[in-house]
């Protein structure tokens, strides 16, 4: 069954945003992050602690993290790979990070530099420490309806790293379409095979829209009750290490679909396609929310 109420995890600021060639001043992503709480997004990934020479853009983390206007009631996040990516969120005052693995083994090399199993292995001292320091951790599974290198990825595997992630003390996994190729039957096969090993309630859909299936993808996995969604603004995004693929599913046309199925989200619309029309005029991007163009054109 749907669920009545469902939490968007706004990933425009980093996923959105890391991608993007040429550098983006700190201040408009400061502002970005502060027009998406003002939106009623609840949950921001606001930074990546990765090595800059991976992902340049990234590279002003400290900055974005230490210089956030904290909204009550709103949680800004960070990626972190490693202990070196946790110590720097924790002095810039983090109170929750991610770590991230792939169902892909070819993927794991490309993004992360080692295989599934050394990542899992390099992720543990990552939780204890940030049990140990209060901090919530959320695990990514990246490849999960599909790898650009390996291509098909089988639900088995996808369900085997989630376990392993829930059992580390991640307290969401969150289930990504790197690329945006899966579909809806492929999409709710693939659940129902994670979901044998991890409670739907901790389960997140990441899909990325790529191929157009994003929406499809959310309706179906949302009709098996997921309640959790991650999105970004203005559709923003696109993966480095994975060419070819186009941002997140975006907010604004998520919040549409909601709204439309009468489940709460606690957002406001408008508020939110305004702060997508903004940030691609800024950064001279074009909006790929579709919502966000209709609502502009009124
Ligand atoms: P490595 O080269 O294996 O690690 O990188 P290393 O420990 O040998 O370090 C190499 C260099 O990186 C050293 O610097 C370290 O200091 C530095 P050097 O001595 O050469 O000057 N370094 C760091 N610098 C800053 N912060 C850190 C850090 N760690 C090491 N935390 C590492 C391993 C994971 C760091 C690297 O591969 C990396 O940064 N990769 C970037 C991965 C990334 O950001 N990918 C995009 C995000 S994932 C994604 O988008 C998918 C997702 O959205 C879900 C989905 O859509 O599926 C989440
Ligand atoms: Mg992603």
């Amino acid at each position: 069954a749907f669920p009545t109420q469902v939490r968007l995890v706004e990933v425009g600021p980093r996923d959105g945003l890391q991608n993007e060639a040429e550098p983006i001043a700190t201040a408009t992503k400061l502002e970005l992050i502060d027009r998406l709480g003002a939106a009623g997004l609840t949950h921001i990934e606001a930074a990546s602690f990765v090595s800059p020479k991976w992902v340049p853009q990234m590279a002003d983390h400290r900055e974005v993290m230490s210089g956030l206007k904290r909204r009550p009631g709103v949680v800004y996040s960070a990626l972190t790979p490693n202990l070196k990516g946790l110590e720097a969120a924790l002095e810039c005052g983090v109170e929750e990070v991610a770590v991230f693995g792939a169902a892909s083994e070819a993927f794991s090399r490309k993004n992360i530099n080692c295989s599934v199993a050394e990542s899992l292995e390099r992720f543990a001292p990552v939780l204890a420490r940030a049990q140990e320091a209060g901090v919530r951790v959320r695990g990514y599974v990246s490849c999960v309806l599909g790898c650009p290198y390996e291509g098909e990825i089988a639900p088995a595997k996808v369900a085997e790293v989630s376990k392993a992630l829930l059992e580390m003390g991640c307290y969401e996994i969150s289930l990504g379409d790197t690329i945006g190729i899966g579909t809806p039957l492929k999409a709710k096969r693939m659940l129902e095979a994670v979901s044998r090993e991890v409670p739907m309630e901790k389960l997140a859909a990441h899909f990325h829209d790529t191929y157009g299936q994003a929406i499809a993808n959310l309706y179906a996995v949302l009709e098996e009750g997921v309640a959790v969604i991650d999105s970004s603004v203005a559709g923003l995004g696109g993966c480095p290490y994975a060419k070819g693929a186009s941002g997140n599913v975006a907010s604004e046309d998520v919040v549409y679909l909601l709204n439309g199925l009468g489940i709460e989200s606690g957002i406001d619309l408008d508020k939110l396609a305004d702060t997508g029309s903004w940030i691609t005029q800024t950064i001279g991007r074009p909006n790929r929310a579709k919502v966000g163009v209709a609502l502009a054109a009124k």
